[in-house]
């Protein structure tokens, strides 16, 4: 390791220590009662109330990168709720890069791209709405966003926010391409700030990429934080976003969570077993639910995995936990977190290239060792004959998962 790049490391952990040490500091002498809520609220910049249950929704980017016009994005927002999606919770319609025109108009402002979004952006949101749905864009905390085909916002944070909230804009995405270098902790705020001067709520999605421990400064910041770099639509990378942002499980909380990037489902590099895994990992670890498929033509199998309401309740569960990786051997592993009414969900995981058998003992999962408990297993839609003490056991396939809710009923 080269010195300098020694100097940042430390001086990151150092931050880390800090940061850490300051949030143990102000839980230590918090005082109780409603006085609570008063500096709570001084203190986290982003108080827009959104955000009790992870997003659901979906984005354009996974299957049409650049390749997006105005004509589907409402034919996804048409499909959204024909396929009955949309009645499952996934709101929020994402426009990502490439939507706007190289340069800012004449005073300044975004300027939605004529060749693909003539009627504008603000017809496409009033469209949006009308079914019920809620639009999301996309902008940078740089100079230009990752494609390099549109301005970012820095510097023109407030403008943007404006321009956002008056267009009716429910969601922005915040990428963190050419920044000129400047620290995230320094830019993320400034546009914070402006979408809540901007009076409009709008769910605010760090794309900080993980660079500087988003998850340790996130929740005053912003809805949700990527953890990780961009996914890619293969396994392997896959569960390596799921790895780096099991991590921070700790810091995920209602109103901000961990994002370990979009959905991949349905995109075509994985096996059905393997977006059945990636499906749910995503669930119970409270990710964002964003579709990155396009769902104008969806097929059976994929409808199969994104509309499983029973995986999707985990996700939207109200206590709001995220589930950790409580056991690891070799290629397999027990993930589980606490549901409301003692519940318990548990994802037994073989990233192995075998079948193998995977136990969950309660002692790992959280439930008293001589509790007797109902499994019902989500994939199968079906609770299990066996009442279960002290532990399940099942085998699970190569690159494959099963998923379970366990009820105590003793
Ligand atoms: C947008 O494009 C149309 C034709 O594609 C053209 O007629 C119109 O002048 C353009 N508008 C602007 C503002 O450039
Ligand atoms: C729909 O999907 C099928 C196969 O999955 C593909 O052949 C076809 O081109 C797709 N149609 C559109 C409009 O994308
Ligand atoms: C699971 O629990 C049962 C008792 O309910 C016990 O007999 C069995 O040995 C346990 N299995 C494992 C793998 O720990």
């Amino acid at each position: 390791m080269e010195a300098s790049s020694l100097n940042t490391f430390s001086w990151v952990l150092m931050s880390v220590v800090i940061v850490i040490t300051g949030i143990r500091a102000e839980a230590a002498t918090a005082p109780s009662s409603s006085y609570d809520d008063e500096s709570s609220s001084r203190r986290n910049l982003l108080a827009n109330g959104l955000a009790s249950t992870p997003p659901m929704g979906w984005n354009s980017w996974n299957h049409f990168n650049c390749m997006i016009d105005e004509k589907i994005i409402k034919e996804t927002a048409d499909a959204l709720v024909s396929t009955g999606l949309a009645s499952m919770g996934y709101k929020y319609v994402n426009i990502d890069d490439c939507w706007a025109e190289i340069s800012r108009d004449e005073k300044g402002a975004l300027v939605p791209k004529n060749s693909t979004f003539p009627s504008g952006i603000k017809a496409l949101a009033d469209y949006v709405h009308t079914k019920g749905l809620k639009l999301g864009i996309y902008s940078d905390a740089g100079f230009y966003t990752c494609s390099k085909k549109m301005p970012g916002s820095l510097g023109h944070e407030e403008q943007d926010a404006k321009t956002f909230a008056l267009w009716g804009i429910d969601y922005l995405k915040y990428d963190n391409c050419n920044n000129g270098g400047l620290r995230p902790t320094l830019r993320y705020p400034v546009m914070t700030r402006a979408l809540m001067k901007a009076g409009r709520p709008i769910f605010f999605s760090l794309c900080e990429w993980g660079d500087m421990h988003p998850a340790l400064w996130g929740y005053t910041v912003g809805n949700s934080w990527r953890t990780a770099n961009d996914i890619s639509d293969t396994w392997d990378s896959m569960v390596s976003r799921a790895d780096q942002n099991e991590v921070y499980a700790d810091f995920a909380r209602p109103g901000g969570w961990n994002d370990p990037d979009m959905l991949e489902v349905g995109n075509g590099g994985m096996t059905k077993d393997e977006y059945i895994a990636h499906f749910s990992i995503w669930a119970i670890s409270k990710a964002p639910l964003l579709i990155g498929c396009d769902v104008r033509n969806i097929t059976k199998d994929t409808m199969e995995i994104i509309a499983n309401k029973e995986v999707i309740a985990v996700n939207q569960d109200k206590l709001g936990v995220q589930a950790k990786k409580v056991r690891m051997e070799g290629d397999w592993e027990v993930w589980a977190g606490p549901l409301s009414h003692y519940r318990v969900a548990v994802l037994l995981l073989n990233r192995g290239s075998w079948p193998t058998s995977i136990t969950a003992h309660w002692d790992d999962i959280g439930i008293p060792s001589d509790t007797s408990v109902i499994a019902r297993d989500l994939w199968e839609h079906k609770s299990l004959e066996t009442r279960f003490v002290g532990n399940l056991t099942a085998t699970v396939d190569s690159h494959a998962c099963k998923m379970y809710v366990l009820k105590p009923i003793s």
